[in-house]
């Protein structure tokens, strides 16, 4: 499919999806935004994908929504505008393959919220981060308040929110925003390589452990634990266990199907 403000290519098992409004620094207006969804369903529809990389064109991850065209929103059209972005981060937090967010610049605003929908983040050390939106006279929209609390617990989402203060690649990796900070030039090998670990492993047993911490993560422990059980069950009819566990039993690496 042909897009205008995003790319996206297939390397193997690994798909790698580019904000690509860099005169912009990527700000996402609803242009990207319906994209992104566009997107979100061909990744959806193939099958043969293990792993999705989503990063930013230049030197921006994303700088934010729009803020060109949110200045001239009506609360109607506020609201429109918030709901369309937290229905696409949501789809791509949704999705059954994991996730990285390789942060190369600026994740400000919704840059930040789009990279905590992914399931873990590598930062290159050039990399700002930061839900600047109080000092704009509006509140993080899509996702902020919400996934950046999930994730660093409520004292430091507050201390982000209300002070609108940025912080650097170190910070977060410190509070736990980021997995990992890489030197820029390494970002793009290193997650390459992370991204082949992940889709060297058991496809199946991947999506259904995504699932596992996903669902789980949002419910009491007693219903936890029973996600758990009932989805560890469900691995056993898979080839990949069979052929994953004889590999062990006979010293050797397994080569997994995804059946
Ligand atoms: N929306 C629209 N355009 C943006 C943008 C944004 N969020 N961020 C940057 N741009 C544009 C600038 O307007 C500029 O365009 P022109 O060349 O046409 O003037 C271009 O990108 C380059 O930006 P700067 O000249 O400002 O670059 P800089 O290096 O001096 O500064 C920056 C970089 C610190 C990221 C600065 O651009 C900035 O502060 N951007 C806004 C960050 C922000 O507040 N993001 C939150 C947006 S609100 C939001 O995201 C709501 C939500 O939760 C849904």
């Amino acid at each position: 499919m042909d897009y205008k403000t995003i790319k996206y290519t297939v390397d193997g098992y690994i798909g790698r999806l580019i904000i690509n409004r860099p005169e912009a620094l990527n700000a996402l207006n609803s242009e990207v935004l319906s994209e992104l969804n566009r997107v979100l369903c061909e990744i959806k529809e193939n099958k043969d994908l293990r792993v999705l990389i989503v990063t930013g064109e230049g030197r921006s991850f994303v700088a934010g929504a729009d803020i060109k065209e949110m200045s001239t929103l009506s609360p109607l059209e506020g609201k429109a505008f918030g709901k369309k972005g937290l229905q696409v981060f949501r789809k791509l937090e949704s999705l059954e393959i994991p996730t990285i967010a390789a942060v190369n610049g600026f994740a400000l605003g919704g840059g930040c919220e789009l990279a905590m929908s992914c399931d873990f983040r590598i930062a290159s050390d050039k990399a700002l981060f930061g839900q600047p939106e109080t000092g704009l006279g509006i509140l993080p929209g899509f996702g902020g308040t919400q996934r950046l609390q999930r994730l660093v617990g409520q004292g430091y989402a507050k201390y982000l929110i209300y002070t609108s203060q940025n912080i650097k690649a170190d910070k977060a990796l410190e509070i736990g925003l980021v997995q990992e900070v890489v030197p820029a030039d390494e970002l793009e090998e290193r997650v390459t390589k992370l991204a082949g670990k992940v889709a060297a492993n058991a496809p199946v047993a991947v999506r259904l452990a995504k699932e596992a911490i996903n669902v789980g993560g949002q419910v009491d422990i007693d219903s936890a634990i029973k996600i758990e059980e009932n989805l560890f069950g469900l691995s056993f009819a898979t080839e990949d266990q069979k052929d994953g566990m004889n590999a062990f039993l006979n010293k050797e690496k397994a080569e997994f199907k995804n059946k």
